[in-house]
């Protein structure tokens, strides 16, 4: 199953000059590549996705849904990202969403 995980790191999602908690960019990318999850699940770190408000924000991809992500601020939330990610190019299932991620879900209402 093809995936992407977008972690957020625009104007708010990161800024700890706004208060925010940082986003670990390169621990997230150094963990990725040692995962070697090759072209299955790709990994981007983006600009602004839009629910601000969420910060700090990760969208999780496959061909069947999104999943939001929004008050990430510790480094295990985004070890289980990279956990998701293993987890899905291995099964062409869906799969389960780690439990430390589950209470940071969250609906976008696009209007
Ligand atoms: S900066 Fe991350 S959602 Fe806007």
């Amino acid at each position: 199953m093809s995936a992407s995980v977008i972690v957020c790191d625009g104007c708010c999602c990161g800024r700890v000059e706004k208060g925010h908690n940082k986003v670990p960019i390169n621990d997230i990318v150094q963990l990725w590549n040692e995962s070697e999850l090759g072209d299955n699940v790709k990994l981007t770190i983006s600009g602004c996705l839009g629910p601000c408000s969420m910060h700090n924000v990760s969208l999780l991809k496959t061909e069947k849904e999104q999943i939001w992500l929004g008050k990430l601020s510790e480094k295990e939330h985004y070890e289980a990202l990279v956990e998701w990610a293993i987890e899905v190019s291995q099964s062409s299932d869906e799969v389960e969403l780690p439990e430390v991620l589950l209470p940071h879900r969250f609906v976008r209402n696009i209007v």
